[in-house]
Formats: C-alpha cells, sequence, structure tokens
C-alpha cells in the first residue's frame, strides 16, 4: 500500500485527538508455537493500519502538534547476528527513511523516553487489551508520573482508542476496497479449483490442501481455519478437524478465505461431493440461495446494517415452510424465531483486516446506516442435524451456507465475490469441468 495512505490515517487519528493528546499503540508479539517454534508473524491490525511496520517488538507514538515531529516509533535497533537468523530488521533508520517516522528510537530505551512524552500530555488514547505486559507497562509509566506530581503534570485522562481507529477502519478507501477484491478473487479461485478436485472418498484435508495450494500460490494465508465438512459436520458451525472421509452423494461445505496483503476474504460454498445435488438437497440449497440473494440485495446505502439479516430470515423462513420443516403463519414463524432452530446465526459481520472486523453495528442503540466503503459478509444457512427432531428425516445430516463478501458503494453494492459459482447449475458445471 503506498505509503500516502498510512500518513492519511495518521493525520486523521491525530485530526481527532487533537493537542493535548498522546496515542500509543503496541505492536503484536511474536507468539510461540511450540518449543523455540514460533507462529508465523502477523502484524496487529491497528498498528499495521496505522504504520504499515511489519515487525514486533515496536509501539508507535503519535502526538498531534509536537514541534519536534508527531509520529514517533519505538522499534528493534539493528543487530548483524540476529538477522542473520531471523532476517533483516528496519531499526530507527530504517523506521524513519522507510517507513515515515518522524524520529524513531530503540525499543529498549522506550522506559526512559515515552514518560517524558506521557507527561506533557493531557490525554493518553490507547486500547486497553494489548497482549503480553504492555498495559501494565503503560499504566506503570503513568502511575510513577503521578507519584511524582507535585513537580510534573501526568496525564489526566485515560481514552479508548479503539472506537476512534476503528470508527475508521469501517470506511475501506480505495485502495483498501482493491486489496480486498483481490483477496476475494483468490478466495473464488481456491473454490473452483477444490470443486474440480473434489471426488468421493476424499478426506476433507486432501480437499483443504487444494484451497491451502491456491491461496499460497497467490502469496495469500488463511484468514481463518478453514472449514471443509462434509455430510452432517456441516450442521457442526465451527468444525475444523477437517479428518473425514468424504462420501458419495453428501454435500461438502467449505468455509475458507484467505488474506492478502493484510485484508481477509471470508467465503462459503456448498456443493455435492460427487459433482450432482439430490433433489432433496438441491430444495434447501435454493432455500438459502434465495437468502442469499435477498440479503446482498438489501446491502444498499440508507439501508439498516440487520436489513440483509431480515431479508434472509425471512427467505429461510418462507423456504422452510414451503418445505413443510416449520409450519404456521409467516409473520408468526418469523415473530417467533422458528427459523433459529436451523438458522442460528447472524447474516454477515463486517470484514477488513480482520475478519470479524471492526466498527459499531449499532449507534445509539439503532442498527447503523449502510455507507459507502463498508464491507461485509452475506452468509445465509439452513443446517438440519443429524438428530434434528421435528424435521423429516430426510433434511436430517444437510448444512448449506452460502457466503460471499460485499462493499456497499454509492449506489448498491459490488459483489467481491463476482465469478464463484453459485447456483446449483453453476456448481455442477464447474464440478464436471477438468480437475
Ligand atoms: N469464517 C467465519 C465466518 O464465516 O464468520
Ligand atoms: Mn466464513
Ligand atoms: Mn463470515
Amino acid at each position: 500500500m503506498n505509503p500516502r495512505e498510512f500518513s492519511r490515517r495518521r493525520r486523521h487519528l491525530m485530526e481527532s485527538i487533537g493537542a493535548g493528546g498522546i496515542a500509543v499503540v503496541p505492536a503484536a508479539p511474536l507468539r510461540t508455537r511450540s518449543r523455540d517454534t514460533t507462529y508465523s508473524y502477523r502484524q496487529d491490525s491497528d498498528f499495521h493500519y496505522l504504520t504499515g511496520f511489519p515487525e514486533p517488538d515496536a509501539v508507535a507514538v503519535l502526538v498531534p502538534g509536537r514541534a519536534q515531529g508527531q509520529y514517533l516509533l519505538f522499534c528493534r535497533d539493528r543487530d548483524p547476528a540476529k538477522e542473520q537468523w531471523d532476517g533483516a530488521r528496519a531499526g530507527p533508520d530504517g523506521a524513519v527513511e522507510q517507513y515515515g517516522a518522524d524520529d524513531a528510537f530503540p525499543i529498549d530505551d522506550i522506559d526512559e523516553i515515552l514518560p517524558g512524552l506521557l507527561e506533557r500530555s493531557e490525554r493518553v488514547y490507547y486500547s486497553i487489551g494489548a497482549p503480553g505486559d504492555f498495559d501494565q507497562r503503560l499504566l506503570g509509566w503513568i502511575n510513577a508520573l503521578n507519584a511524582k506530581r507535585q513537580n510534573s503534570h501526568a496525564p489526566s485522562e485515560l481514552v479508548a482508542l479503539d472506537h476512534l481507529l476503528h470508527e475508521a477502519r469501517l470506511f475501506k478507501s480505495r485502495a483498501e476496497t482493491a486489496t480486498m477484491r483481490r483477496a476475494a478473487r483468490i478466495a473464488v479461485a481456491a473454490h473452483r479449483r477444490a470443486m474440480r478436485a473434489c471426488r468421493p472418498g476424499m478426506m476433507e484435508y486432501e480437499l483443504e490442501a487444494e484451497y491451502l495450494h491456491e491461496f499460497r500460490r497467490h502469496g495469500a494465508v488463511c484468514s481463518y481455519t478453514p472449514i471443509v465438512a462434509g455430510g452432517a459436520n456441516a450442521c457442526v458451525l465451527h468444525y475444523t478437524a477437517n479428518d473425514a472421509q468424504l462420501a458419495d452423494g453428501d454435500l461438502v461445505l467449505v468455509d475458507a478465505g484467505c488474506e492478502h496483503a493484510m485484508y481477509a476474504s471470508d467465503v462459503t460454498r456448498t456443493f455435492p461431493v460427487n459433482g450432482r445435488f439430490t433433489e432433496r438437497q438441491r430444495e434447501i440449497y435454493d432455500v438459502v440461495l434465495d437468502a442469499n440473494r435477498a440479503a446482498v440485495a438489501a446491502a444498499t446505502p440508507g439501508n439498516h446494517w440487520n436489513d440483509p439479516h431480515d431479508a434472509a430470515v425471512k427467505e429461510v423462513t418462507r423456504g422452510l415452510r414451503s418445505l413443510g420443516v416449520l409450519s404456521g403463519r409467516l409473520p408468526t414463524l418469523i415473530k417467533d424465531l422458528a427459523y433459529r432452530r436451523y438458522f442460528m446465526h447472524k447474516t454477515g459481520h463486517w470484514l477488513g483486516m480482520d475478519v470479524h472486523d471492526v466498527g459499531d453495528y449499532k449507534v445509539a442503540d439503532e442498527w447503523r446506516l449502510l455507507e459507502p466503503g463498508m464491507v461485509m459478509t452475506i452468509e445465509p444457512g439452513i443446517y438440519v442435524a443429524a438428530n434434528a427432531r421435528g424435521a423429516a428425516r430426510h433434511w436430517r445430516g444437510i448444512g448449506v451456507r452460502i457466503e460471499d463478501d460485499v462493499v456497499v458503494t454509492r449506489d448498491g453494492a459490488e459483489l467481491l465475490t463476482e465469478g464463484l459459482p453459485a447456483t446449483p447449475e453453476e456448481i455442477e458445471r464447474c464440478m464436471s469441468g477438468p480437475a
């Protein structure tokens, strides 16, 4: 992403903070997987949003109005011996030259330097809940200033930074939307690849491997643990074991999205293991597809956050009623939440750097209005568990979700997952193509 995008974000945040404020944002720590092996490093989304700086052991400090520089970065010093093992570090000089910091210091000097900056501020903007002990360290610095208050003025207010930052992150810029479009396209390619590769008798993890292959060959990684759920496993909403065999005649539900350049896609398709829907599967599938379509159509500016969900609920309830799974009057079934036995989650969530992205869903206790630049998933589903009492036997063990990603535009919504087979005909055609 263009460095100007990051400086624009910092400027915007500093305007909200105003003179007398200081924002402190720590980087994500490197996490141990076992003994001396670590998970691959993922920068903290808030920290990345403001800095684009890709290393752990760093703290960004924004001090609006400070004459000697407003954007300061504490980071690891250069260390040729360590860099030989773990790769290059920017060091304070690189932080200034490559990442636009006004000034930068070794992270080991933070205890000496940051308290002096805090002392000159009235309000500290910070998100409580940082991993590790950073909350305690920051509060320690502030308390130490308070203790010697007679001859210094410690900041008097600790303000939640998340609120300001997350409201900004909710609205995606043109560059962010382009990155998310790419993340969605890679996921689309992966789902197409898996549809073509799927065969009865395969293990769920073999199908998962098709996604991993496609993500990695585009430089992307999984944005969450993929769900590859054959047959009734699809009715376990967070199934991630992915170790069962895919049976002829079953559906497989795959919820797999990728992260490209720090931005996520989140995509689900449900398709027949042998390439042909049965009549029963297709009846349920068509209801979910109608719900997906109705919800996408409701994702337009001026509608409320919950309108796509309401549209999906209506279609799911109507469909389950016409299949005889639910009986009663449509408005009563909706009012009584009768659909919840089979559709027990919401129709979507914000999507961005985090899969379940930040941003409030309500403003002043009301569902917020959809506005251009907001990105969300649309993911209705119907899950009839293998032991679902009340549903006829022939529906049991069928779980279907269809999840797409949309960005709200000025006059409607753009489907970021455009081009991914969604109708039964499209899916069957894709699956009958060459592997
Ligand atoms: N993959 C997580 C979700 O669909 O919300
Ligand atoms: Mn998903
Ligand atoms: Mn989702």
